[in-house]
């Protein structure tokens, strides 16, 4: 799929413009702190609706402004989309396809996909456990909008079972109500463990296939998702989705005094880990930073490939600030990779930028210059 031409309003440091992309290659270029990632963050917005960098809506409103608003004309094999996304300080969200309102995020997933690759994705394999759940439940929701809907509702009742368990830590009064919270915490919980490992049955061979490419074989990249903390007594890989609440809801009933002491729900998806290994070893505490960012390009190349095994069609490829991270020899595999299949772009400061073909963007201070090869 395409992302044919965006409209953008109020977003950062824009205040309004109209840009139409190359169908393969968009260069944006441009001295730091011109636009370059924000433009990046504003077509992502459309794939995700929230902001990359964990930014909330209200920060991405340019200062002084009541309100941004994005649309984008997408091209898919199956037509052309236009999707609309704004957020008002009063209002808050507004969302649009073709016109038409939809009240949710969840209805709006999925029109157009993006995967982002940027130096802070060195962070899936280096910091703790939710850099990587965020990695899954980034791509997640793009092709399984239900998924979403899971993830959200989890994070309700995780938030409501943590305020009593706050208040009831250490006595044993209102324990009794303690069962009903986690019955319904199983309940999305599960979903969203059999989906993830649903998920890395299909994203691990991808990973190990392009991590052995990119290596010229010398490397091999490993995921396993860890669960419960069962620590391999049972096997949740290939369970039924009544197996896995059984299995939860026991895990948290076991645990209901260790709970209660803490304060906190210490079991579920919340605090699940995917380890990435690579030769068997965990990368994250022994790799070195080059073969960290080797893993975390084949998990980004992985992530595209799925999306085009799961809807027929490549996502649109986002590189912040990538190609001065990495060598000559990831560097043309990426770019060999790419080739002419995946609509892409890459941010850079080098004006001596060369790419054979597609449209060079200028950016500076917020507009644009567009300008073809
Ligand atoms: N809500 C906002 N309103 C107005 N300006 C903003 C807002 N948020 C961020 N900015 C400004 O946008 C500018 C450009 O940011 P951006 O991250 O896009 O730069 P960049 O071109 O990617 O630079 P670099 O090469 O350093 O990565 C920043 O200087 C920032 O102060
Ligand atoms: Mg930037």
């Amino acid at each position: 799929m395409h992302i044919l031409s965006l409209f953008l309003k109020n977003f950062r440091n824009y205040d309004e413009e109209k840009i139409e992309f190359h169908p393969h290659v968009n260069i944006l270029m441009g001295m730091n702190a011109q636009g370059k990632s924000n433009l990046l963050e504003a077509i992502h917005y459309l794939s995700i609706f929230s902001s990359f960098r964990n930014a909330k809506d209200r920060e991405m409103i340019k200062w002084g402004q009541p309100y941004f608003f994005l649309e984008g004309k997408i091209l898919r094999n199956n037509g052309e989309y236009l999707l609309s996304a704004g957020y008002h300080e009063e209002n808050k969200k507004i969302l649009k396809v073709n016109g038409s309102q939809r009240k949710k995020i969840k209805d709006v997933l999925g029109v157009f996909n993006s995967v982002l690759f940027s130096p802070e994705d060195l962070n899936i394999i280096k910091n703790g456990p939710s850099a990587r759940r965020r990695y899954l439940d980034q791509e997640m929701i793009q092709l399984f909008p239900s998924y979403y809907y899971s993830l959200i509702q989890y994070q309700r009742i995780l938030g409501q079972r943590n305020n009593l368990l706050k208040e009831i830590r250490g006595s044993k009064n209102k324990l009794e109500l303690l069962p009903v919270w986690s019955q319904q915490l199983v309940n999305q919980g599960s979903m969203i463990i059999k989906k993830r490992f649903e998920v890395l049955q299909k994203l691990t061979p991808l990973a190990r296939l392009t991590h052995r490419k990119i290596t010229n074989g010398a490397e091999e990249l490993d995921l396993d998702y860890h669960s419960l903390e069962l620590k391999g007594e049972e096997n949740l890989k290939t369970a039924s989705l009544d197996k896995i609440k059984n299995i939860f809801f026991s895990q948290l009933d076991n645990n209901l005094v260790l709970e209660n002491q803490r304060g906190i729900t210490l079991f579920g998806p919340h605090r699940d880990d995917l380890k990435i290994m690579i030769n068997g070893i965990d990368a994250r505490k022994f790799a070195s930073q080059g073969q960290q960012r080797t893993a975390a390009l084949s998990l980004k190349i992985a992530e595209l490939e799925l999306v085009k095994s799961e809807i027929g069609e490549y996502p649109v490829l986002l590189l912040d600030d990538v190609m001065s991270e990495l060598d000559q020899n990831r560097k043309n595999h990426l770019m060999q990779y790419i080739g002419n299949k995946v609509q892409t772009f890459i941010t850079t400061t080098d004006f001596d930028f060369k790419q054979k073909e597609g449209n060079i963007i200028q950016i500076s201070r917020g507009k644009i210059e567009n300008k073809k090869n």
